[in-house]
């Protein structure tokens, strides 16, 4: 499957300048999200994953069905403020602006396997945050799979010692 046919590119969006990747074009086909699930699962096989982790919002939509399918327990990483228990927060910069991200403090054990999933890496500013707040905990991150990479925006390069997986490549 071409998931270049079933992505939408959006031009200047959110701000001028941003080629935006609109998987939820991909995600209304039923053939083609189980696809994309299918494929993150098979990717991590081998990497005796625990959990997954994924980052508010999109991650959601593609961390849970593949901890599903691995038959492993989901951890959302949020916004702030939106986690109601003890959190760990980091702040990072991201594509167009900053954020920053919170992870409850009893959703990792010390030494668990994570699988980090979201739908797009860019600059790779929200999954270090993401690893960071995994690493914090104990956790030991075993692998990062996204749908989208953007080649041009060096996030792989940020990620430098992980192992960094994605299904479709752009430039920008
Ligand atoms: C987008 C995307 C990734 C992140 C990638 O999320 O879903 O999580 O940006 O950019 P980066 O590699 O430069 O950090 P966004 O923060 O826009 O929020 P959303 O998932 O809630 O839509
Ligand atoms: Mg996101």
């Amino acid at each position: 499957m071409d998931l270049r046919e079933k992505i939408r590119v959006i031009e200047d969006f959110p701000k001028k300048g941003i080629s935006f990747k609109d998987i939820t074009t991909l995600l209304k086909d039923g053939d083609d999200f189980r696809y994309v699930i299918d494929k993150i699962v098979e990717i991590v096989k081998e990497k005796e994953v625990d959990i997954v982790v994924g980052p508010e919002a999109r991650g959601f939509v593609l961390g849970a069905p593949a901890a599903y399918s691995l038959g492993v327990g989901f951890v959302p990483v949020r916004k702030p403020g939106k986690l109601p228990a003890d959190t760990l927060k980091f702040e990072y910069s991201l594509e167009y602006g900053n954020d920053a991200l919170e992870i409850h403090k009893d959703a990792i054990k010390p030494g668990q396997r994570v699988l980090i999933v979201d739908d797009l890496l860019a600059t790779g500013g929200t999954i270090s945050a993401v690893a960071k707040l995994v690493e914090q905990l104990g956790g030991v991150v075993a692998s990062m799979v996204f749908v989208v990479e953007l080649t041009g925006l060096n996030g792989r390069e940020k990620l430098e010692g992980y192992d960094v997986e994605s299904l479709v490549q752009y430039e920008f």
